[in-house]
């Protein structure tokens, strides 16, 4: 199992540590622009083998797009991040030229990988690699629904006192401060819905802590958060890598499910070897249902934007 990774930035390399650590890929391939750059993360993850227990090995290369030659997966995690104060949309200038350009370099030299877009705005960043490429829709994956709700289990289990591995959650729709939609009413705790410990007005703020998540830590941080952004990458590589067939919410290419077409959005699906396997129809409250339908029309005013 090969992994390429573009993009040896934070994310990026966390990317390759969590998967490295989780030992299940024979071989991750880091690539950046910077010369150099890609080639001392991956020393240094290296030298974290022995300590950390993992044989895969962690190659990296400077802009050459020969060394990723037969990835199973590819990982695009490429562009700029956003400063404090800046939404993910305001980033599209600057990365759908890159995201392009990644993406066909990869595809010429992986002409059946499975690719996993990262890159903000994700959710329009993972619609253009599917106008401007030829990879079929279940081969293309964006990242976002998983750290989101990574970030809604983790404000659910502050809310309610508990321990992370009592809660369950989802958050489906766009990956951006107004666009989630965290599935309040399928949220549980040991599969008692968390409504019935939590008020309301908790609830909503459990809510409004998850939507702006990765913007709280940009403010803290100067630029955007990695480790679980990382952290949520690995899953989804894992899942795609060892055929779980586990469900997740990916941003795909839509027609008709959900009631949404020609959009890439967060919705539940199940990954396993061949990326995204099935799309899950789940049943949503009207509240879900209307914040998912404006979610969408956000998402696609964004798309307006894009040079196709
Ligand atoms: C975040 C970036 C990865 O939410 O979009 O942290």
């Amino acid at each position: 199992m090969k992994v390429t990774i573009v993009g040896a930035g934070a994310v990026g390399a966390s990317c390759a540590e969590y998967i490295a650590i989780k030992n299940f890929a024979s071989e991750v391939v880091l690539l950046d622009i910077k010369e150099g750059y890609a080639e001392g993360k991956a020393m240094d993850l290296m030298q974290c083998a022995s300590l950390n227990g993992f044989d895969t090995k962690i190659t990296g290369v400077t802009n050459d797009y020969s060394k990723t030659a037969n990835s199973n997966i590819c990982v695009i995690t490429s562009g700029i991040p956003r400063k404090p104060g800046m939404t993910r949309e305001e980033l599209i200038g600057i990365n759908a030229g890159i995201v392009k350009t990644v993406a066909n370099n990869l595809i010429e030299h992986s002409p059946n990988t499975i690719m996993i877009v990262v890159s903000n705005p994700m959710d329009t960043m993972t619609y253009l690699v599917h106008k401007s490429t030829n990879l079929p829709k279940n081969r293309i994956i964006g990242m976002g629904g998983a750290l989101d709700s990574a970030r809604f289990k983790y404000r659910l289990a502050e809310a309610l006192n508990a321990p992370i591995s009592d809660i369950d959650g989802m958050v489906i729709g766009g990956h951006s401060d107004t666009g989630m939609v965290p599935l309040t009413s399928h949220a549980t705790r040991n599969s008692v819905r968390v409504s019935e410990f939590l008020s309301e007005e908790r609830l909503n703020q459990v809510k409004e802590d998850t939507k702006v998540g990765g913007a709280t830590l940009t403010k803290l941080l100067g630029t955007s958060a990695w480790y679980a952004p990382g952290a949520a990458v690995s899953g989804l590589v894992q899942a795609i890598a060892c055929d779980q067939k586990k469900m997740f919410p990916c941003s795909t290419f839509l027609e008709g499910e959900y009631g949404l077409n020609d959009i890439c959005i967060g919705v539940p699906v199940i990954l396993g070897k061949d990326g995204i396997e099935k799309i899950v129809d789940v049943p949503l409250s009207d509240a879900e249902k209307n914040h998912l339908k404006s979610s969408a029309e956000g998402v696609t005013k964004t798309n307006g934007l894009l040079e196709l």
